[in-house]
């Protein structure tokens, strides 16, 4: 694969309807993902469950990204192949989380502002040399009572601009992930309202810092209802809403949307995604960057166990083709065993 340019890179990872495998867990949110299924959370465990998920036959043809985590990509299978190698040889592109978390902001403390500027550009130099092609930074937007402040999205999409540049500076294209979380109870309209709010002061930004939008993929959340909300938005109307909120905020020359799951069940965020593509009416390659929805039947499969690896692999070369299908408007509830 000798992908030369930004643009080159992110619409490889894009191409024919495939989308990107996010296994960028912290270890303490690997921690509660194993609680589920009362495995415990040793480097072992992590390094097997994630081997398991990269050697899956699905992540061939269906997945052109894997998002790692910092012990990730540095760790080998257990027969002594570096991970990234298996996740080049399935030819998917290897990618790293490189912000550091969140931290309350001093004037709303019920918000957060992704941290991890500091030392940015030697960490990102290094995975560069390691075979990382992108990067990931997550801002989370919440929703509430007089949140969110128009501070806190500033802060989010200035820290998501400097971050991206910087990502680009290292010939790695960088995923902007402004996360507006699906918790509370609030409408659809006021997801929209947030989101919209959220995707224009992103954009500016970018603009502002001279990013590359055509080296830059957008990995945003849906509009849905909340997920507290009495009254849920069906699948049509999430379509609907969610693409004329991306149409209005988001330029048609980036090459590709690939959305966050947040939280929505598997067949529920296939569901929407091959709606959105459906409807159609727009330049980008609408994918999937899943994290849970993809990896959560994989999971359940699994259990720790090494005679559930074929079963867990299969649940996960599923969602993977599943969410292929989505990507190009071909998928129906009838493609679901
Ligand atoms: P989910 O799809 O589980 O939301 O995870 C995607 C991700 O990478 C969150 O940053």
């Amino acid at each position: 694969m000798a992908l030369e340019s930004l643009e080159e890179i992110a619409t490889y990872i894009v191409a024919d309807g495939k989308g990107i495998l996010a296994t960028d867990e912290s270890n303490p949110t690997c921690g509660k993902r194993f609680d589920s299924i009362g495995v415990e959370s040793t480097e072992e465990n992590r390094r097997d469950y994630r081997e398991m998920l990269f050697r899956a036959e699905g992540v061939k043809n269906n997945v052109g990204g894997v998002i790692l985590f910092d012990e990730t990509i540095r760790q080998k299978a257990r027969d002594g192949t570096p991970l990234v190698d298996l996740i080049t040889s399935q030819g998917a592109l290897p990618g790293i989380k490189v912000d550091k978390g969140l931290k309350p902001l001093d004037d709303s403390p019920e918000e957060t502002v992704t941290q991890g500027l500091d030392g940015l550009s030697e960490r990102c130099s290094e995975y560069e040399k390691m075979g990382a092609k992108f990067a990931k930074w997550r801002a989370v937007i919440k929703i509430g009572d007089g949140i969110p402040t128009d501070d806190c999205i500033n802060q989010n999409m200035e820290a998501l601009s400097k971050y991206a540049k910087i990502v680009q500076f290292n010939k790695m294209v960088p995923i902007v992930e402004p996360e507006v979380l699906m918790e509370g109870n609030h409408s659809i309209e006021r997801c929209f309202e947030v989101n919209s709010k959220t995707l224009n002061s992103l954009f500016n930004c970018l603009d502002k810092h001279q990013v590359n939008i055509k080296g830059t993929l957008l990995k945003p959340s849906m509009v849905t209802s909340g997920k507290d909300a009495e009254n849920q938005a069906g699948v049509e109307e999430v379509a609907e809403q969610t693409l004329k909120c991306l149409l209005d905020n988001v330029p048609a020359d980036i090459p590709g949307i690939t959305f966050l799951s947040g939280g929505q069940s598997d067949i529920d965020a296939t569901a929407h995604l091959d709606a959105m593509n459906k409807i159609g009416g727009f330049d980008w390659k609408l994918s999937f960057s899943y994290g849970r929805a993809l990896q959560q039947p994989a999971l359940k499969a699994w259990l720790g166990k090494d005679e559930n690896i074929e079963a867990a692999q299969q649940a996960l070369s599923h969602r993977a083709l599943m969410n292929k299908k989505a990507a190009t408007g071909e998928w129906s509830q009838s493609l679901e065993k």
